[in-house]
C-alpha cells in the first residue's frame, strides 16, 4: 500500500452504498468499477460496501457481475484479476434496471437499497454518482432529491456529478441552481478528475512544502508558464458529444483552467476544501483572456495523417461527425492573471487530440539572469531556466540549468537536473478515479469543483466561445494528424517573441 493511501485511510471511512447511473456505460465500465476492484484490492473500501448500478438496459445481476468482470480484466491497475478478492467484490456488485425519469424506477431502487442495508450494514449512507450523458442530470438529481426513501434518516447522502458540468456559463448557473434545490453544497460533488491525479496534487505539495521555489514563483523571476495537454487519440465512437464540445469545453474549461489554477494560486490558510479552493476561485475571477491579437485562441482540427506509424482518418471522416465541422479540435489560448504576484505573466496552454504524443506538462520559464556574461563565447544563445512538471504519462519534475562544457572554453550548455516519479516510488500511482471516490466517501470535497469556481470557469470561456458562435475570432484551420497543431499556433506565441516547447 502507497503511504499515501495510508494516510486516507486513518480518516474514518463510513459503511455506504455507491450508486452509479449510467452503470452500463463507458466511464462506468473503463474507469468507475476498475477503480473499486483497485480500491478493494489495496483493502481500501469500506468493510461494509455496496455498489448499485442503475441504467436502462435490462440486465440481472449475475449478468452484470459477468460483464464487469470483462472490463476489469481489460482496465484495472491490478492484474491479473485476484479471485479471493474477486469473489468477495463480486457480491457486493448490484444492478438495478429502471428508467432516469420514472419515479416507481426511484422507489424500487430505493427498496433495493434498503435490502442492501439489511443485508450488509451498509447504514443508509448513501452515495449516488452521476455517470450518465448530461442531458439526463437534471431528471436524476431532482428524482433523488424528492425521492425521501432514498435517503433513510441517520444515514448521510452525497452526489458526485461527472463533468461536463453545463455548457456554458448559463447552463452551469441554470444547473447549479437546480442541484442547490435539492443538495447542500456540501454534498456536491463535481467531477474534475484531473484533480484526482497524483502529479496534479503534486503541483501544491511541490510549491508549498519546499522552501526554495516559492520565492521565485512569481512575476519578479517567471516570465511565462506554458501548458500542454497533448493527446494522441482522436475522438474515437465519442462524435456526437464532440461534436458539440470541442477541445474548449473538454479539455481547457475544466482540466486546463484547473492546472493554472493550481500553479496560480497563493498558499491557502489549511489545506482544507474551503480554504483550497477559495484560493482557485481567487485565481479564476483574476484571469482574463489576452485578446491584444484577435480573439487570443487559435482553433485547429485534424486533419487524415499519421499517428505512431499509424495512418489516420480526418475529423470530419469519423463517425456522427458532420462533414462539414466546425469543431475545434486544437486550441492554444494566452490568459493574464491579474494580480500582484502574476501581472503581466502570460500563461499560454495548449491542447489538442491527434498531437504526435501523450504528454501533459506545465512548463515555468524563467527570465534571463540581468547580464549574460557567457553569451559572446556560447554558440548557441544562453537558454533560459525551466522547470516542468511533468503530469503525465512520464510523472515527474525536471529543472533545466546552463552547465560549463568541459574543456578550456567557457561554452555554456542546458542541462536537465531530474526527478521521476517510477524510479523514485516503485508503486505505481492509483488511477485518479479511486482517489476521488474515497474522498467522496469522506465528505472530503477538497479536489471537486465548487459552485462558483466552475462558474467562474464558465465566465472566462463562455465569451470566447460566444464570440466564435457569431462568427468572429480565429479560424479553424486544419492540421495534418500526428503534428503539433496549426502553424497559426506557432506565429501566436512567436507574436510575444517566444515559442512552443519542442516535446
Ligand atoms: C476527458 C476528456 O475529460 O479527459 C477526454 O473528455 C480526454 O476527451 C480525457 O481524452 C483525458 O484524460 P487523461 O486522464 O487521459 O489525460
Amino acid at each position: 500500500m502507497s503511504p499515501e493511501l495510508g494516510t486516507i485511510l486513518m480518516r474514518t471511512l463510513s459503511p455506504n452504498i455507491l450508486v452509479i447511473f449510467g452503470a452500463s456505460g463507458d466511464l462506468t465500465h473503463r474507469k468507475l468499477i476498475p477503480a473499486l476492484y483497485n480500491l478493494m484490492c489495496d483493502g481500501m473500501l469500506p468493510e461494509n460496501f455496496a455498489m448499485v448500478g442503475f441504467a436502462r438496459k435490462p440486465n440481472t445481476n449475475e449478468g452484470y457481475r459477468a460483464d464487469i468482470r470483462q472490463t476489469v480484466e481489460k482496465f484495472s491497475r491490478t492484474k491479473p484479476i485476484n479471485e479471493a478478492v474477486w469473489a468477495r467484490f463480486e457480491t457486493m456488485m448490484h444492478y438495478q434496471q429502471g428508467d432516469y425519469s420514472t419515479s416507481a424506477d426511484y422507489e424500487k431502487l430505493a427498496e433495493r437499497l434498503s435490502t442492501i442495508d439489511a443485508a450488509q450494514g451498509t447504514n443508509g449512507n448513501r452515495l449516488f454518482y452521476i455517470a450518465t450523458p448530461p442531458e439526463v442530470y437534471t431528471a436524476i438529481t431532482e428524482h433523488i432529491g424528492l425521492t425521501q426513501s432514498l435517503k433513510p434518516e441517520g444515514g448521510w447522502s452525497r452526489i458526485i456529478i461527472e463533468k461536463p458540468f453545463g455548457t456554458d456559463l448559463a447552463s452551469a448557473r441554470s444547473l447549479n441552481e437546480h442541484v442547490h434545490r435539492f443538495f447542500d453544497e456540501q454534498q456536491i460533488f463535481r467531477i474534475d478528475h484531473y484533480l484526482g491525479k497524483e502529479t496534479v496534487q503534486n503541483i501544491l505539495v511541490f510549491r508549498f512544502a519546499n522552501g526554495i521555489f516559492e520565492p521565485i514563483w512569481n512575476r519578479n523571476y517567471v516570465d511565462h508558464v506554458q501548458i500542454t495537454v497533448a493527446e494522441d487519440i482522436g475522438i474515437g465512437n465519442r462524435g456526437s458529444y464532440y461534436e458539440k464540445s470541442g477541445v474548449v469545453r473538454d479539455i481547457i474549461q475544466n482540466h486546463g483552467l484547473q492546472l493554472i489554477a493550481l500553479t496560480a494560486m497563493e498558499p491557502p490558510i489549511e489545506l482544507d476544501a474551503l480554504s483550497v479552493r477559495n484560493e482557485k476561485v481567487k485565481v479564476l475571477k483574476s484571469m482574463r483572456i489576452d485578446d491584444a491579437h484577435g480573439d487570443g485562441t487559435v482553433r485547429g482540427q485534424y486533419g487524415p495523417g499519421k499517428v505512431d506509424g499509424q495512418v489516420v482518418s480526418g475529423y470530419l471522416q469519423e463517425e456522427q461527425v458532420a462533414g462539414d465541422s466546425q469543431t475545434e479540435t486544437y486550441l492554444a489560448m494566452k490568459f493574464y492573471v491579474d494580480n500582484w504576484r502574476w501581472a503581466g505573466v502570460p500563461f499560454y496552454i495548449r491542447s489538442g487530440k491527434r498531437l504526435p504524443l501523450r504528454t501533459t506538462e506545465i512548463a515555468i520559464q524563467f527570465k534571463l539572469p540581468p547580464l549574460l556574461l557567457f553569451s559572446h563565447n556560447t554558440a548557441a544563445a544562453i537558454e533560459p531556466n525551466e522547470l516542468v512538471l511533468n503530469i503525465q504519462p512520464e510523472e515527474g519534475i525536471s529543472i533545466k540549468f546552463g552547465s560549463k562544457e568541459p574543456g578550456s572554453g567557457e561554452k555554456v550548455q542546458p542541462v536537465n537536473m531530474n526527478f521521476a516519479y517510477g524510479s523514485t516510488f516503485k508503486s505505481p500511482a492509483p488511477d485518479a478515479y479511486e482517489r476521488l471516490i474515497i474522498d467522496a466517501m469522506l465528505g472530503d470535497g477538497t479536489l471537486f469543483t465548487r459552485a462558483d469556481e466552475v462558474e467562474a470557469q464558465w465566465s472566462l470561456i463562455s465569451p470566447v466561445i460566444d464570440g466564435w458562435q457569431s462568427g468572429s475570432g480565429s479560424f479553424i484551420e486544419q492540421y495534418r494528424a500526428g503534428t503539433w497543431g496549426p502553424k497559426a499556433a506557432n506565429d501566436f506565441i512567436a507574436l510575444d517573441g517566444r515559442r512552443w516547447r519542442t516535446l
